[in-house]
């Protein structure tokens, strides 16, 4: 079965202009994209967005970090989305990321770690549907 996920090309990979060559390597990895666009995100979005964290010591490192710069928000689908994608971004700190992941390959610490990746498929569909109307997604 078709699943779906988010991935949030953050703004540490768009400021070095790396957001064409994460999406070519989710894209060579056989996901399709259903949805896309450029965002700068709210402080109030980037805040609802990762509630979950609200309690972390990093949860105000983390807002500040995603509404610094444009983000690429992109649905993508492909049988097994979620795990698939997450394997393909690598551990949450780089230098934890195994060898040719795209966090390996362009994130730059464990804070400013170049992608997100929704962990579940209940949560990738509520997460697509906090950035997308059903009509923008094909
Ligand atoms: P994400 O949700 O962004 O896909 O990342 P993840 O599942 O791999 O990691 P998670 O535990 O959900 O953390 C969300 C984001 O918070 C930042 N973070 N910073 N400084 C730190 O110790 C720390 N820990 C997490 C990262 O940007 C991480 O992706
Ligand atoms: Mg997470």
């Amino acid at each position: 079965m078709a699943q779906r996920t988010l991935c949030i090309i953050k703004p540490d990979a768009v400021k070095k202009n790396v957001h064409g060559s994460i999406l070519q390597k989710i894209l060579d990895s056989g996901f399709k994209v259903r949805g896309i666009r450029m965002a700068q995100l709210s402080e109030n979005e980037a805040g609802k967005f990762y509630e979950v964290h609200k309690e972390r010591p990093f949860y105000n490192e983390l807002v500040t970090f995603m509404t610094s710069g444009p983000v690429v928000l992109v649905a993508l689908e492909k049988e097994n989305a979620v795990q698939d994608y997450r394997t393909l971004i690598g551990a949450t700190d780089p230098a934890e990321a195994a060898e040719g992941t795209i966090r390996k390959l362009f994130a730059s610490s464990k804070g400013e770690n170049a992608v997100h990746g929704s962990d579940s498929e209940e949560n990738g569909e509520k997460e697509i549907a906090f950035f997308f109307r059903e009509s923008e997604l094909v």
